[in-house]
């Protein structure tokens, strides 16, 4: 499953999934660009990739400023790998979702990939291909109260993939979605007994490492998953299907 003269950009590379992402990418040989806003996290993220062989280097943006997306989007247009990873899941019941929540929820959700992908995909495909993953979630697919405009923020993303593989898939752009289970991650770290009974609902019984998520990413984004377009590959410990 190598990876070997690709480029992958990778956002959120700075915590959780996307660091594991990253690393995984990395070790399988990609040159990975990292971004995140905190560059003391990504820089650290940089130096186990390099201390481990591998190749990568950070670009700070906030994916909550168009600017910073326009920016990263004009650096990173050449990647081979695009995986939309970062993300903002403020846990709150409607009635207290301020209008500054949602609009942040889908500024990094939803308005940062789709430009993202926006700029990348029509350069992938007049290359011949290229691969795009974005990391939705479980509550997407199931009603999560608490989670209202975080999960229609995954599930636009879900629907973004389906439309982005009608446009681009016939050029050799295929573009799929991980939706992951809970994880544990630095996000979840403070959940406590919160976590422990989301996790008694998945059949699996646990929580997945971050570097069981990046696995499934690692294969979407390789030739092994060739004839894989426009899927959500459920990486939850079997939530969504019971
Ligand atoms: N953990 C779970 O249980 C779980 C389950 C299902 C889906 N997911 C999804 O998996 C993805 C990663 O989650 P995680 O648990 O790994 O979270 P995490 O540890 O909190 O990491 C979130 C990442 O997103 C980046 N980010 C957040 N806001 C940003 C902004 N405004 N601009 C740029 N980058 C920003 C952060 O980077 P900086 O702080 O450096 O900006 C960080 O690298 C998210 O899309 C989440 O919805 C997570």
């Amino acid at each position: 499953m190598t990876l070997q003269g690709k480029t992958a950009l990778v956002t959120g590379g700075t915590s959780g999934i996307g660091r594991a992402v990253a690393m995984k990418l990395a070790h399988r040989g990609a040159h990975v660009i990292v971004t995140g806003r905190d560059k003391r996290r990504g820089e650290e993220v940089i130096a186990e990739i390099d201390a481990q062989g591998g190749n990568a280097r950070f670009i700070a943006a906030d994916l909550a400023n168009f600017d910073d997306v326009r920016r990263l989007a004009g650096a990173a247009a050449d990647v081979d790998v695009l995986v939309n990873n970062a993300g903002v899941f403020p846990g709150r019941p409607t009635e207290q979702t301020t209008e500054k929540d949602f609009d942040l929820v889908f500024d990094v959700n939803v308005k940062a990939p789709f430009y993202l992908t926006a700029t990348i995909a029509p350069r992938m495909a007049a290359r011949g291909g290229g691969a795009i993953i974005s990391i939705s979630t479980m509550a997407a697919t199931i009603g999560m109260s608490g989670l209202a405009a975080y999960g229609a923020s995954k599930a636009a993303i879900e629907a973004l993939t389906k439309s982005w593989t009608a446009e681009y898939g016939p050029q050799g752009v295929r573009v799929n979605v991980v939706a992951p289970g809970p994880t544990h991650t630095p996000a979840n770290a403070a959940m406590g007994e919160m976590f422990d009974a989301l996790t008694a609902t998945v059949p699996a019984r646990r929580g997945a490492d971050p570097d069981e998520i990046a696995a499934a990413v690692c294969f979407l984004a390789s030739d092994e998953a060739s004839f894989i377009y426009g899927a959500v590959l459920h990486a939850d410990g079997g939530r969504v299907a019971v």
